[in-house]
């Protein structure tokens, strides 16, 4: 496409009216840096969308005249820049354009109370409406479907995915992770305005966050006014510097696995922000629900798209089962299955194919766990209680660090309650008969008994929710997902989608 620039709204209201495409939005105040490279080139990477930048210095969301005169401007190497890295249209509007005096359509909006009363919105009253204002107006004029915002200005990006959501605008906000210098602080077009000796100031700043963070991961706690001392030691000036949850930005405490340390300091005339997340582990996606519900496959699928270790809690009950039934091994009675248990290694190692295989004591039974004998006995072995503290425990000791997505029937609600991303899975009786008659007709090529499947799958339903310890249940803060209909890569991409607005990028393989 031809590289467009418009600089009334009314050129690009006529614009808009004849795109049928979709397209990626990318708000700018100019001054473009490698981190508004990253956004438009991450942009253009994503899809086949338009790639629409604005430029536009938006007078509301200063609370100080000096730094709108002084913020810096770079009109013509803004448009190189951004056309260079994937631009498509770039829209340099004025601030009569945006703001025409007299018309009373403009709606002046009010961020959200609640998010904008903390960090920067203590000092830079109004700074959020404005903020807030200016978006709503060009996401009105372009209609993006996609709306790309960096994760640096953090409590922005709540405000903004919480304005997306009160006016109920049917656009994805995408994230991209603070990008930093070769010094470590984080890039800003205001940047260019700092000395030697306060980019000094900024890049101390910045190391005590990582400090901290580090810290955090190691020992689980911190202490906020020590951190706060240690850094006015050094001469900084510090505006605020808070540790919060990082939705809500109440203040956190230190159950939460994951929070946010938020800072800005004033170098001379300059305020900068920054912030680190505190991760006591990486997260942990948990995914319930009935057999049939296509669980496993997407499971796979999302731990290889997002490089999360995979667990199949439900193979570790199969394997264990297989065991039992092979030694001879009367579960019923307490002191033998005790006896038994202390012995058993369960793992699972990735094989050739880069699929995973369950090993139990050294035997590879990723086949034979499949097999209908198993199938029908795995419910009743599974309500045992030794068997379940047993593998529960297990569990907990594979996810002890994170980073990974957990399948079974129990995973949100017992297993992993604390995990950041909680699905239950399911799909109609129907359904799930369909897809195990075509996936067991595939495996043995013998025809089977639609009836008769479904009956089994209603059995197990019924085994697997009332049994007393650990029952199929559907967590309380998990979101249910019905798969009737959609593809496995569809149900893989919705489940992606949670993660990427749950668990900041920044985080992510961390
Ligand atoms: O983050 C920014 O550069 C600005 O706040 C934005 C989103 C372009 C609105 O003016």
């Amino acid at each position: 496409m031809n590289k467009i620039i418009l600089k009334k709204t009314k050129e690009l209201e006529n614009w808009r009216q004849n795109i049928k495409d979709e397209i990626n939005f990318i708000p700018t105040m100019g001054n473009l840096h490698d981190g508004h490279k990253k956004l438009i080139s991450t942009a253009k990477n994503s899809n086949f969308n338009i790639n629409l930048v604005s430029i536009f210095i938006n007078p509301l969301q200063f609370d100080n005249k000096a730094d709108l005169e002084n913020y810096p401007k770079s009109i013509d190497n803004d448009i190189t820049i951004a056309f260079s890295n994937g631009a498509d249209v770039i829209f340099i509007p004025s601030t009569v354009d945006i703001y025409p005096p007299n018309d009373n359509n403009i709606e002046y909006i009010k961020a959200s109370e609640e998010l904008s009363s903390a960090l920067c919105g203590l000092k830079r009253t109004g700074h959020f409406d404005g903020v807030c204002t200016v978006v709503y107006r060009l996401l009105n004029l372009v209609k993006p479907k996609n709306l790309y915002l960096g994760e640096k200005d953090w409590q922005q990006l709540l405000i903004l995915k919480n304005l997306i959501s009160e006016k109920k605008l049917n656009i994805n906000i995408q994230s991209i992770p603070t990008q930093r210098d070769f010094d470590g602080i984080p890039l800003s077009s205001r940047n260019i305005r700092l000395s030697k000796n306060e980019r000094q100031l900024i890049r101390l700043f910045s190391n005590e966050l990582f400090l901290a963070k580090k810290h955090f991961k190691q020992e689980k706690t911190m202490n906020l006014k020590k951190i706060i001392k240690k850094i006015e030691s050094k001469n900084i000036l510090i505006e605020y510097l808070e540790h919060l949850h990082p939705y809500s930005l109440q203040k956190a405490t230190l159950k939460d696995n994951i929070s946010i340390l938020a800072g800005a300091i004033k170098c001379g005339e300059t305020r900068l922000i920054d912030h680190v997340f505190l991760m006591k582990r990486s997260p942990i996606i948990a995914i319930d629900g009935p057999a049939g519900s296509g669980k496993s496959t997407v499971t796979k699928l999302i731990a290889k798209k997002l490089k999360l270790l995979y667990l199949d809690t439900g193979a570790m009950y199969r394997a264990l089962s297989w065991f039992l039934i092979r030694e001879n091994i009367n579960y019923q009675k307490e002191n033998e299955l005790n006896k038994i248990l202390r012995d058993i290694s369960i793992v699972f190692k990735s094989n050739a194919n880069a699929n995973q295989d369950v090993f139990i004591n050294d035997y590879c039974v990723t086949k034979e766990i499949r097999s209908q004998e198993i199938s029908s006995i795995v419910s009743k072995i599974s309500s045992i209680k030794e068997i379940r503290e047993y593998l529960v425990e297990e569990q907990r000791k594979i996810g002890e660090s994170g980073g990974l997505v957990a399948e079974g029937r129990d995973v949100g609600t017992t297993v992993f309650p604390d995990a950041e991303l909680k699905i239950f899975l399911t799909a109609s009786i129907d359904e799930r008969a369909k897809r195990r008659k075509t996936d067991l007709e595939n495996k043995d090529s013998k025809l089977i008994d639609f009836n008769q499947l479904k009956e089994l799958i209603k059995k197990r339903d019924f085994e697997d929710s009332n049994r007393e310890i650990s029952p199929l249940r559907k967590a309380k803060d998990a979101i249910e997902l019905i798969t009737d209909g959609y593809s496995i890569n569809e149900v893989a991409d919705r489940i992606i989608d949670f993660y990427n607005e749950t668990i900041p990028k920044e985080v992510q393989n961390q």
